[in-house]
């Protein structure tokens, strides 16, 4: 497989005044591009070389493991905010979601809650476990979701390269904004590739 550098799924300013064009920029064109360059070069010459990034994930260690997740987790990353769109969630979805959170409330506070006692670097993420339930989990550094047999809807970047510029030291703040930012319509698809109920009617719009 050719690894290259995943583009935006949008303008690096598009996520403005959340996350500025200047983060973005940095995080993709500076911070993503060296996971890619370096994966690159550790895989020439071993049984990867041709391998996907979830192969790799999923069976390679040390640095080529950690590279390869920090792309995957980056990508996943910014594929799943956008410019905040109205949009309507799906009843077997929004259910999970109330089952686990109580509401879309309780799913922002146990991000945030999630976010204030994680310490150092690392990432939040929305899986589905291998029982089929929503979670909300920390992983340290580049860990990845899937080596576990999770299944994710969302990943959150912790690092300080994800908002320094903009939030200095104000990790809250910039939860805050990430959370305006949810794309829930691909939330929902993410969700529904798992969980296939037809016949579910919309019935909720989403106010986070
Ligand atoms: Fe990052």
């Amino acid at each position: 497989m050719k690894i290259n550098l995943p583009a935006l799924p949008y303008a690096a300013h598009a996520l403005e005044p959340y996350i500025s064009e200047r983060t973005v920029d940095a995080h993709q064109r500076d911070y993503l591009k060296t996971y890619v360059t370096k994966l690159k070069d550790l895989v020439q010459g071993t049984k990867f070389a041709n391998a996907d990034l979830d192969t790799m994930i999923i069976k390679a260690d040390g640095l080529i493991l950690y590279n390869a997740a920090q792309i995957w987790n980056h990508t996943f990353y910014f594929s799943g905010i956008n410019k905040r769109k109205e949009y309507k969630l799906d009843g077997n979805f929004i259910e999970a979601l109330r089952h686990k959170f109580g509401s879309l409330n309780g799913f922002r506070d146990a991000i945030i809650n999630k976010a204030v006692t994680m310490f150092g670097s690392g990432w939040i993420w929305l899986i589905i476990d291998e029982k089929g339930k929503l979670e909300l989990i920390q992983e340290i550094d580049a860990e990845s979701p899937l080596r576990k047999g999770m299944k994710p809807l969302l990943a959150i970047d912790l690092c300080e390269h994800a908002y320094y510029l903009d939030y200095p030291n104000r990790r809250i703040d910039y939860i805050n904004s990430f959370l305006k930012l949810l794309d829930w319509e691909i939330i929902e698809k993410r969700y529904n590739q798992y969980n296939v109920k037809k016949g579910a009617k919309k019935e909720y719009a989403h106010a986070v």
